[in-house]
């Protein structure tokens, strides 16, 4: 091993001590279509009165909470609704739900939408009993006490934040995005109701859903696997190979988008103790550089890091192959890991998803090796570590060849 690398081993080792002891909750979910009128039941149980709804305009006006709303009310309960979370959530949007929720006197908070708006709720509620600035709460375990009762229904097949310990928000003032990661995050309960996310379109459907794929491939190929995050990542896998293109060309079956609601929620639960890797150190940062969507990244990237990271990998992705019905399983690990890398680009090429990201600029890639490195070494616990040289090379197998 390359001398550099000891020093991200020995923190990998030590870590994936402190992840086995440290005590995550799971998050108890309510699944099928039509559950999200059954949820209010679930929150009435913890003897709320008034709820803080999160979410956003687009929804709101889709009307697409009206149903949970009825609901609320026919359960004894009142709610009021902050629906100004932005795609990015910001300090912003955290000051004003938490006013709302303190002028309106309320005592739970419900986030409805996609990972902005589940992140955004977290950390309103996490301020409603964590008098700190946001800026305090970055990182790992700065949430003292305990939040209010909080509950998600998310409304796309990704982010797995209804299972997650972390919340992103922006800075709006320096543009820094960053990580709260706190189990007091982790919500009481969700529900995975399928005709919530009837209405996204393929491309959203494919991109959201690559991003699910990436988190399970991401734990389980890293150093933190355990049992539980290797079981929950092999189910994820297993149903996104298998059912995530057939949900992009028929997205009103009711079936599928169920099978990518629980896939996407049993990614979150494997990352969530496993962390990502490389593909989402390159995201995050094409994301920052270039406003490239998160799942696009994912989606795009997969193929690239796999390819790197197989020589270390190969049993790993081997067993995922295997496990998801990709080649024959009596197939040598290398010839599976071919096989199961393979499938990821046809997936990609069939949801209409490129092999190169057209924002990606040759003359960035320095600056974005850099970043994605300072992200990824050693917080990442990879198969496979990168330093600069192969970084600078992933990055120019991912320009689009007419910017060369
Ligand atoms: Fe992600």
């Amino acid at each position: 091993m390359n001398l550099k690398k000891i020093p991200y081993r020995a923190s990998h080792t030590v870590m994936k001590g402190a992840m086995k002891i440290l005590k995550m909750p799971v998050p108890s979910t309510l699944v099928g279509p039509g559950m999200v009128k059954r949820f209010p039941e679930i929150i009435k149980e913890c003897k709320i009165r008034k709820i803080l709804v999160v979410t956003d305009k687009p929804l709101m006006n889709l009307g697409l909470l009206d149903s949970f709303l009825n609901a609320v009310k026919n359960n004894q309960m009142e709610y009021v609704i902050y629906d100004g979370v932005q795609p990015n959530p910001t300090f912003e949007n955290i000051k004003e739900g938490l006013l709302l929720y303190k002028q309106s006197d309320c005592d739970a908070v419900v986030a409805f939408g996609g990972g902005s708006s589940l992140d955004c709720a977290k950390i309103i509620a996490a301020r409603v009993t964590n008098d700190k600035p946001i800026e305090k709460m970055k990182g790992l375990f700065k949430i003292g006490h305990k939040l209010p009762p909080y509950f998600a229904i998310p409304t796309t097949a990704g982010t797995g934040s209804e299972a997650t310990i972390a919340a992103v928000i922006t800075n709006s003032t320096n543009h820094e995005k960053f990580a709260i990661n706190d189990p007091k995050l982790v919500p009481l309960a969700a529900v995975l109701d399928p005709e919530l996310t009837l209405g996204l379109p393929p491309s959203l459907t494919a991109h959201t859903g690559m991003d699910a794929l990436t988190h399970a491939i991401e734990a389980y190929i890293g150093w933190y696997d355990t049992p539980f995050v290797r079981e929950k990542a092999l189910s994820a896998t297993q149903t996104i190979i298998n059912d995530l293109e057939a949900v992009c060309k028929n997205g009103s079956d009711l079936g599928l988008r169920r099978n990518m609601l629980v896939a996407s929620y049993e990614a979150g639960v494997a990352f969530t103790r496993a962390y990502v890797g490389y593909v989402h150190a390159i995201a995050h940062n094409l994301g920052g550089f270039y406003g490239v969507p998160h799942g696009f990244a994912n989606a795009v990237t997969l193929p690239h890091v796999l390819e790197f990271s197989k020589k270390n990998a190969a049993k790993k992705l081997a067993d995922l192959a295997r496990f998801a019905g990709v080649g024959d399983p009596a197939e040598s690990d290398n010839i599976l890991t071919m096989h199961f890398i393979q499938k990821i680009k046809e997936m990609n090429k069939n949801m209409g998803i490129p092999s190169t990201i057209d924002a990606l600029q040759i003359k960035d890639i320095p600056e974005l090796s850099a970043r994605i490195l300072k992200e990824a070494n050693p917080t990442y616990p990879v198969p496979r570590i990168m330093d600069y040289n192969d970084c600078v090379n992933l990055l120019s197998n991912l320009i689009t060849p007419q910017h060369l």
